[in-house]
């Protein structure tokens, strides 16, 4: 079964919002994505400098085109710019409309982030009158609300009689956004009669296409057959993870990133295989010799944006230890290790390559060798500032960044001679595991 979702909005250039992020949400929710077109813009991450809206008929013909061969599961619309491309649209969505062939979620989307008016306002009223009775569920934000009742919202009472107020619009169900109302970003719905909260917690992140992504995910799984209820409750928990793992880029508003929902898991399996066959070719080798007394570990870490933490990074459960003659490790993990995961995510703050990290036993002649052949530094366990010896887990980042700075790079090997009670220990970085196996190769002695 392949689900199909249209979304009828206006293209952003940037990237972020519009059209792009709808398609892309579909997209990380395995459903087939269509789009009928609305209006161009001209934007970036900084503003909107200009907008073309597309002839009525021709967005008109879009919609027509897709519903009459392939077909619709759920549908959104999200800029539609003006009134000539509003009738159009309820026009032709009405027709689907009355025979209930698809539900509609309406994105009242008026005001782009940066202040400019994506609907003209003389088209509001036939907004009001064309549009939000054919919605299934409508999801202004804060300012489309106050502009679609007249009531200005401080609280939370205010959003609930602003839900009741647009219900009798006609809309079916009414989910206010949070993104700008209150400490918390919490989302409250109303309907049948019932209101609903969805908590989240207010993140700092990428914000740019928050409300067409989190619109779009409700549509996505609408298509899979999910209700209201659990499409907004999915569709919750995905933003967040977009704003999270938001895209760094452009000099204003970074938009979401609507990939990271499944790029997540798949970037997990990739990082699980690859670490997974590394270690065996490891414990298949002759490597005894090289287990410090504390164990030895191989760490891999998810690529840049997506390692954040301890738990985003692989290891050997219970470390590669001693066993008689040979040498034997654990599971494959996230979140096993705490010492090299911590090494390598600071490693990645300087450069996002290097993302493997093993550690070795301390020994004088391997480092002769490896200084001949890799980029090297240290960092001396004396030298720790006693304000970073007292806090849990500082030690290594501190460590690592001095190494760092020494060289002005993240070089291949890293070192420490040790500290009361601490052992010596030589750490191999590389860009993958199979990168520090094939140095390890080369310090063999
Ligand atoms: N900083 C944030 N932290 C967590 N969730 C957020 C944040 N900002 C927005 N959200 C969530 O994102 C979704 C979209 O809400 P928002 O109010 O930002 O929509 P919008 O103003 O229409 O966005 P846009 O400007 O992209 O059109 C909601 O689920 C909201 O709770
Ligand atoms: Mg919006």
């Amino acid at each position: 079964m392949i689900y199909k979702a249209l979304t009828i909005a206006g293209s952003d250039s940037g990237g972020g919002a519009g059209i792009q992020a709808d398609l892309k949400t579909f997209s990380a929710f395995n459903v087939h994505g269509m789009s009928a077109i609305t209006s161009v813009t001209a934007q970036n991450t900084l503003d909107i400098r200009a907008i073309f809206y597309l002839p009525s008929p021709m967005v008109k013909k879009q919609i027509e085109c897709i519903i009459e061969d392939i077909g619709v599961d759920s549908a959104k619309t999200g800029m539609l710019g003006n009134e000539k491309i509003i009738k159009a649209v309820a026009s032709t969505i009405s027709k689907a409309f009355k025979k209930k062939e698809f539900p509609v979620v309406v994105d009242p989307v008026m005001v782009a982030k940066s202040g400019v008016y994506l609907l003209q306002e003389s088209a509001v009223d036939a907004f009001i009158k064309h549009i939000i009775p054919l919605a299934y569920i409508i999801t202004p934000n804060k300012y489309e609300a106050e502009k679609l009742t007249g009531i200005k919202i401080k609280g939370k009472e205010d959003v609930k009689k602003c839900a009741k107020e647009i219900k009798k619009l006609g809309a079916h169900a009414v989910i206010i956004k949070g993104g700008h109302i209150g400490e918390n970003a919490t989302d409250i719905l109303f309907h049948k009669g019932k209101f609903t909260e969805y908590e989240g917690r207010r993140l700092r992140g990428c914000t740019h296409g928050t409300g067409c992504s989190f619109s779009a995910a409700i549509t996505a799984n609408l298509a899979k057959g999910y209700n209201i209820e659990e499409s907004i409750k999915i569709a919750k928990k995905f933003i967040s993870t977009a704003i999270k793992y938001g895209v760094k880029i452009g000099h204003g508003h970074c938009p979401v990133n609507p990939i990271s929902w499944i790029a997540i898991e798949a970037e997990k399996w990739k990082v699980y295989e690859e670490l997974k066959m590394a270690v065996n070719k490891l414990l298949n080798d002759n490597i005894i010799d090289l287990i410090p007394e504390v164990g030895m570990n191989f760490a891999y870490a998810l690529p840049y944006p997506y390692a954040k933490e301890m738990k985003d990074v692989a290891s050997v459960e219970g470390r590669i230890v001693r066993a008689g003659e040979k040498a034997r490790g654990g599971e494959i993990k996230f979140g096993s290790s705490r010492h090299l995961a911590k090494a390598i995510l600071k490693a990645m703050e300087h450069n996002r390559e290097m993302r493997a990290v093993m550690n070795i036993r301390y020994d004088k002649n391997i480092l002769k060798k490896a200084k001949e052949i890799f980029s090297i530094s240290f960092y001396n366990r004396q030298q720790e500032p006693a304000k970073i010896k007292k806090q849990e887990g500082a030690t290594i980042p501190w460590g690592i960044e001095q190494a760092i700075k020494r060289v002005g790079k993240v070089p291949d090997i890293i070192y420490h001679e040790g500290d009361i009670g601490k052992e010596p220990m030589i750490l191999i970085l590389g860009k993958n595991p199979e990168d520090v196996l094939k140095k390890l190769t080369k310090l063999k002695i």
